[in-house]
């Protein structure tokens, strides 16, 4: 077996200050969040022990991943992608959850330290934790390590935490989202999973959120570090927005990038299974439990922060992310950017 590589990026405890930031909008994590590397990624301090080995996870050159910051249309992706690699076997998919069909890298890295105790006295929502009710039997890495190929791999950590070798042997497919989308769709998630014992309230996850303190932030760096790849013959970059807006065209560039041949006919059939509503109904897909007022697949539009921001937030937002794009050519498609500093 080849030596492990060393970690080419440092991992810190965030200060207090930070921490309690954090902490005021998770529930169930006792120990200090951590961040990584230059752009200090944000992760729960259980992510520390596990960081070398997942740097060190072996690729395979048929593995497919689909890498996004949270709430940017994942499940959507590997949904799609998981029936372009099936001959489009909408009954296999009907059969199994896709968390079976498309496992997280670092699902087990991500569990806050008392879920069990909060999970017995059903107060977090199962689901989310993807059938990790009956305890966790192996970390999620490890099971994916035996998993025969191909294999499709879904995570939310950025490239530079993630094996150096990815892009030169699999294939990945990035997904974006406008940031403000994401913050709203964040916030909703934690109420889903935290049930009645979340506490944060909007305001609380949005300081949190424009200070890159949410659990794989900065979302700019991250999605950065995909789209300065995204000429990557073994990168597909795409945007959520593109999704929602011409979804059988999105589809073909993904089954184009999985050399995949479809007709229009069976693209169109593709996309109607995915459509918003079809999917908010397959329970495989749509991780929610019953007794949950938010669903994991919720509302599905873009610009929906626009209902939830007030004034003070939108200027904050317009400001954070004309900052974090300083510098940089990724532009999102919902968001002009001030060019003026561009022109200085
Ligand atoms: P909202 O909470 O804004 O509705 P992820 O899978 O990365 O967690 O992303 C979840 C987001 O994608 C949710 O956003 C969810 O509703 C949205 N989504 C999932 N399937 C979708 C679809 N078919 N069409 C549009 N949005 C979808």
């Amino acid at each position: 077996m080849a030596p492990l590589l060393e970690l080419p990026y440092d991992i810190r405890n965030v200060t207090p200050e930070e921490d309690k930031i954090i902490k005021k909008c998770l529930i169930g994590y006792t120990k200090p969040f951590v961040k990584c590397g230059k752009a200090g990624y944000v992760l729960p301090g259980a992510f520390k022990k596990q960081a070398e080995v997942i740097y060190n996870f072996q690729v395979r050159p048929d593995d497919i991943w689909v890498i996004t910051y949270p709430r940017s249309g994942t499940t959507w992706t590997q949904e799609m992608v998981w029936l372009l690699e099936n001959d489009l076997d909408f009954e296999s998919a009907k059969r199994t959850p896709l968390y079976e069909r498309f496992p997280m890298l670092e699902l087990t890295t991500q569990i806050p330290e008392v879920a069990f105790e909060l999970i017995k006295i059903n107060f977090l929502n199962l689901a989310h934790f993807q059938g990790l009710n009956h305890g966790v039997k192996c970390p999620s890495w490890k099971s994916l390590e035996k998993a025969p190929s191909p294999r499709l791999i879904k995570t939310h950590l950025p490239l530079s935490l993630l094996p150096p070798n990815l892009l030169k042997t699999a294939k990945v497919i990035y997904v974006a989202r406008d940031p403000r989308d994401c913050m709203v769709s964040v916030y909703y998630l934690h109420k889903m999973v935290a049930k009645s014992l979340m506490r944060g309230t909007f305001s609380q996850f949005w300081e949190a959120f424009r200070r890159d303190l949410l659990p794989w932030m900065p979302i700019i760096s991250h999605a950065n570090e995909a789209w300065e790849q995204r000429n990557h013959p073994n990168l597909h970059f795409m945007f959520y927005e593109d999704m929602l807006q011409d979804l059988p065209k999105m589809i073909h560039g993904v089954s184009a990038f999985l050399n995949r041949d479809y007709t229009d006919e069976q693209i169109n059939k593709l996309a109607e299974h995915l459509t918003f509503s079809n999917l908010k109904k397959n329970k495989n897909v749509n991780n929610t439990t019953g007794d949950s007022e938010v669903q994991f697949i919720r509302k599905g539009e873009a610009g929906g922060w626009r209902t939830h921001f007030d004034a003070k937030m939108e200027l904050q937002a317009e400001e954070y992310l004309n900052d974090r794009l300083r510098g940089l050519t990724l532009r999102y498609p919902t968001f002009d950017t001030d060019e003026e500093w561009s022109r200085l």
